[in-house]
């Protein structure tokens, strides 16, 4: 169906064009076909780590460009390699490090969210509902570090995925109305690809920055431009009726 050929085109598209970005470089060292017999303790650290990894690019990228975000991430990481080595940190630290990157309420709920879970004791948070509970976490980190690191199939929402599923469906609404972003969360969730879910929200967000752009998509890049009602209406000047996928 509509959904299948965009999940399967996206995907292959994100595959030869993704961005090499340092935090996609933590891959998983482990074989989860052929690595059964091995205790879940070691997977289960190198998920955390990819987490931690995660949560911390996401924060930065909510107001952040990429190019910009690059040189903090990896100074960040440099300084605090892990969850436990964050957790340490003092707030004055966390708030140099900072510096230029603005939203400083971010820095602070990164540190607190770390000594939280840390003092928790139960290990990262796997899902979006106990993500939800960490200081600072909203529904796009979740969703971020559930699909990316943990392969929860839940969706993740920001305005480049917005602009992307509204061309997609031919919607126009306000996107910053409440009631139309809890459309587009619901639409994303129909979309999301269960096999690959972070891979296809990482693909969404990559194709509204790159190609699917604000005033000039480049529609003869977009490998789901076979699936846009948006171009295909504006092809045969018909009205288009929206329906779920
Ligand atoms: N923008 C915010 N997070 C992103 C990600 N993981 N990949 C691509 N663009 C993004």
């Amino acid at each position: 169906d509509e959904a299948q050929k965009i999940r399967a085109s996206l995907l292959e598209w994100y595959d030869q064009n993704q961005r090499d970005l340092p935090w996609r470089r933590i891959i998983n060292h482990y074989d989860h076909q052929h690595q059964h017999h091995h205790s879940t303790t070691i997977e289960e650290e190198e998920d955390a780590r990819r987490a931690y990894a995660v949560w911390v690019s996401e924060v930065m990228l909510q107001q952040t460009r990429v190019q910009t975000v690059i040189d903090y991430y990896n100074r960040w990481m440099h300084k605090w390699p892990s969850l436990h080595h964050l957790a340490q940190a003092s707030l004055e630290e966390v708030n140099e490090m900072w510096a230029g990157l603005g939203y400083y309420r971010r820095a602070r709920f990164l540190l607190e969210g770390a000594k939280m879970i840390v003092e928790g004791g139960g290990g990262f948070p796997r899902t979006v509902s106990a993500l939800r509970k960490v200081p600072g976490i909203g529904d796009y980190t979740a969703g971020a570090i559930a699909s990316i690191s943990f392969k929860e199939a839940v969706p993740v929402v920001d305005g480049n995925v917005i602009r992307v599923i509204a061309r997609l469906r031919a919607v126009s609404a306000n996107p910053k109305d409440s009631v139309t972003i809890r459309n587009f969360w619901r639409l994303a969730g129909q979309l999301v690809d269960p096999c690959r879910p972070g891979d296809f929200n990482q693909a969404l967000m990559e194709l509204g920055a790159t190609v699917c752009s604000p005033l000039s998509p480049k529609c003869s890049f977009c490998p789901v431009s076979g699936q846009c009602r948006a171009l295909i209406g504006s092809k045969n000047s018909e009205s288009v009726v929206v329906t779920d996928y």
